[in-house]
């Protein structure tokens, strides 16, 4: 786009008009003197007399430009499709998620974990056969050792439904107390598995009992929390406990736009020696695709490849899916956002700005510290 005319270009500069008219014919541009010329132009006509041309207010509109990239546009409500929903297990160390998970996908994962214990966002997706037919659930497995509370904030923050594990032989512990309080802080609707209950020390009323003093009390003592008791081991009460999660999603109308650049969250990223940074990513609203342009927290990339969470490789993935994706710069943090933009140069210049502006507070943090410092020193 044209950018100033010859006439006010020659005022700035101080020179005669008549002198830049015959410099840009010298560069192949034939123009009179109130016909406008373009930046490109400019910067060459101006460089012959040493100077260097600037947009003026360029700089603010680039960065408005990408936050505009950033902006979520609502949604038509003709464009929202149903989705399925995203349900963490949350609940204390050792109360059987891992083995609940494992008992519906039919896998061994608790089996290989370091000490039995997860330490980690695990997501899978489940079909299950329900009383309406064929549904598909995004589990996601949360740690309940006391170390991981992040995790646990986390997970109950981007999740549609939490189920609270409690083992039936053990009773409501601390960290069942601060997944309720999670699961409550995020306003996501809670329903419990009493799980264990093949154990001979088992009482799922005890475990009842002690829920309704942290205010989940049991539809069959008059209160509105589902509670189903359940054996991760045998299996029983695993259908019924399906069975309500997807009447409850069914409530919630879950739904989201998939026709449109994918954005979601990090759920875990690390460093694959062979393979590069590796991030698990849940998408909550569009279709992600391979060759995308994304930014993930303060990097930028453009999806190389991408694995469901079965490691099947796939070329798109709509809402709530989770996926494993190579292709970013460098290792985002879980928790970080993602974002698909319309091309990698975009996705660059926001993960530069990004960086810039998280040094630029760091510095700010260091500055501040060592102020402190200096007080406590007096
Ligand atoms: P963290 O992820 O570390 O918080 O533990 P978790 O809640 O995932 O527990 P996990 O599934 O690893 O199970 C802990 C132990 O309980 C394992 O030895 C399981 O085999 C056992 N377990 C889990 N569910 C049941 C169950 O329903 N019945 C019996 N008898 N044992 C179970
Ligand atoms: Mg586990």
């Amino acid at each position: 786009p044209e950018v100033i005319s010859v006439r006010e270009l020659a005022e700035k500069m101080g020179e005669d008009p008549n002198k830049l008219i015959s410099d840009l014919i010298a560069l192949g541009k034939f123009v009179t003197i109130n016909q406008a010329i373009d930046f490109e132009t400019v910067s060459k006509l101006v460089e012959k007399y040493g100077k260097v041309a600037k947009l003026e207010g360029a700089e603010e509109e680039s960065e408005a430009l990408l936050e505009k990239e950033l902006e979520e546009t609502e949604d038509r409500p003709e464009d929202l499709k149903p989705r399925p929903p995203v349900v963490t297990v949350m609940g204390h160390v050792d109360h059987g998620k891992t083995t609940l998970l494992d008992y519906i996908r039919n896998t061994k994962v608790a089996e290989r974990e370091a000490g039995g214990i997860t330490q980690h966002i695990g997501a899978s997706v489940v079909e299950v056969e329900t009383s309406e037919g064929k549904k598909k659930i995004t589990f996601l497995d949360t740690p309940g050792h006391e170390a991981f509370t992040a995790m646990r904030a986390r997970g109950a923050q981007i999740t549609d439904i939490a189920i609270l594990v409690v083992a039936a032989d053990d009773g409501v512990m601390p960290q069942t107390i601060e997944a309720i309080n999670h699961a409550q802080a995020a306003g996501v609707p809670i329903i419990v598995a009493i799980n264990k209950i093949d154990k001979p020390g088992a009482n799922p009323d005890r475990v009842k009992q002690e829920l309704t003093q942290h205010g989940l009390i049991p539809e069959d003592w008059g209160g509105t929390t589902i509670m189903v008791p359940v054996s991760a081991k045998t299996g029983e009460g695993v259908d019924e406990l399906l069975e309500m999660i997807a009447l409850q999603a069914e409530l919630m109308e879950l739904k989201a736009n998939p026709n449109k650049k994918a954005r979601g969250v990090v759920l875990e990223a690390k460093l694959d020696k062979q393979r590069g940074p590796v991030a698990t990513l849940l998408i909550q609203s569009g279709t992600l695709k391979v060759g995308d342009p994304i930014v993930a927290g303060l990097y930028s990339g453009k999806i190389r490849a991408m694995f469901d969470d079965k490691g099947k490789p796939v070329k798109e993935a709509g809402p709530s899916m989770a996926v494993e994706i190579l292709g970013l710069e460098d290792v985002p943090l879980a928790g970080d956002k993602f974002y698909v933009v319309k091309d990698e140069k975009t996705a660059r210049k926001i993960a530069e700005k990004r960086q810039e502006l998280a040094r630029e507070s760091a510095l700010e943090k260091e500055k501040r510290v060592s102020l402190e410092d200096l007080f406590a020193q007096i």
